[in-house]
């Protein structure tokens, strides 16, 4: 999927085929004021102070502690991009802002739309990063107060694909033992041990990364069946034909060619004979001009952020087949258009 204009009316849908209307300000003046429109609610708490019968902006306002007139604005703008419903003088929550903004709701990405905040900023260092191609190196300069929000916001987006990644996902048999590598939340292991009663799941990730997303993983009541383990994915030794099913999602668009390879190789050896190594990811499209808006943009956020970018399921596999594993056709979900499983199992 990729973000274009939708023409309004028939007329429009028609002007939306060709190069009339000026493009570069909807996918730019356009797309930011929609994202912080959408962002600014998140933060003041103005999804949960509507309603799924309208209430009037004055209402609202008083909710959120914001001023009435300026709020009445915001939500006029929601409106347009589906997010409430104006009606009988007040705005009502949406199919779309119900599922995806309010905080009752098991997909709530709001922590994700907080921890935008911060990427927002970091989108800042753009140009400086093109001219120089010196990339930030997220890990090591996220600031204290952001890793818990990074934390949150990893786990806020986690169940948009873990129902169909554990239903998806071919698990060997008898697996009993499963790595989850750059895991924080683990909220992956955990639905996965939840599908299969004998699997229990180790979540390795670096220091910070365990502090803060220890509670989110508590909360899931696993108890000893999944655990953290403090380490780091680029040194660590991970055993020899110790687990069953490895996973890493969202982790290798952090490192180089060569890392990659390197991890590969030792989970290759950590791997079981016969177990399964899935590497989760937003796929990145061969060439601009194939499908994979959203990989395209994240090779360059990640570049950005983290000196490396998305892979195409080829490279992935790549690294899976000279490692002595046998790759599988790449998984795309239907959930999350875009993003993918490139798996792997170690021959028997
Ligand atoms: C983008 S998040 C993805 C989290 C989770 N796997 C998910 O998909 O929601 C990347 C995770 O990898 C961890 N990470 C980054 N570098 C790492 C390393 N060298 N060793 C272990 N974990 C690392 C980060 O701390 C972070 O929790």
């Amino acid at each position: 999927m990729r973000l274009e204009g939708v023409g309004e009316n028939p007329i429009e849908r028609v002007i939306a085929r060709t190069n009339v209307p000026p493009w570069p300000l909807l996918h730019t003046q356009m797309a930011y004021t929609l994202a912080r429109v959408i962002m600014a609610a998140t933060q003041l708490g103005v999804f949960e102070a509507l309603d799924t019968h309208p209430v009037s902006a004055a209402q609202v306002a008083e909710r959120c502690s914001t001023d009435a007139h300026a709020t009445e604005k915001l939500l006029f703008a929601l409106a347009a991009a589906g997010y409430a419903q104006a009606s009988d003088g007040g705005y009502a929550l949406t199919p779309r802002s119900r599922k995806w903004l309010r905080r009752e709701s098991p997909y709530c990405l709001a922590d994700k739309l907080l921890l935008q905040f911060a990427e927002w900023d970091w989108l800042e260092h753009s140009e400086e990063y093109v001219r120089s191609g010196r990339p930030m190196e997220l890990h090591e300069t996220l600031a204290a107060d952001e890793w818990p929000i990074y934390q949150r916001g990893m786990r806020a987006m986690a169940p948009t694909v873990a129902a169909e990644l554990a239903r998806r996902l071919p698990v060997p048999k008898a697996a009993h033992d499963m790595l989850d590598i750059g895991g924080s939340h683990g909220y992956y292991s955990v639905v996965l041990c939840r599908r299969h009663d004998e699997l229990r799941a180790v979540v390795l990730d670096l220091p910070k990364a365990v502090e803060h997303a220890a509670p989110l993983l508590a909360a899931e009541g696993m108890g000893d069946r999944v655990v953290h383990r403090v380490g780091n994915a680029l040194t660590d030794d991970l055993g020899s034909e110790a687990y069953d099913l490895i996973i890493t999602s969202q982790l290798v668009h952090h490192f180089s060619e060569e890392q990659n390879r390197a991890l590969t190789g030792r989970i290759a050896q950590a791997l079981r004979p016969g177990g399964i190594y899935a590497i989760i990811e937003a796929f990145r499209p061969t060439s601009p001009k194939d499908a994979g808006q959203v990989g395209a943009l994240l090779e360059f956020y990640f570049a950005l952020t983290s000196q490396s970018g998305t892979w195409t399921p080829e490279e992935m596999a790549a690294w899976q087949r000279d490692a002595g594993m046998r790759p599988k056709r790449p998984l795309r979900f239907r959930a999350a258009p875009g993003v993918g499983a490139q798996i792997a199992a170690k021959p028997s």
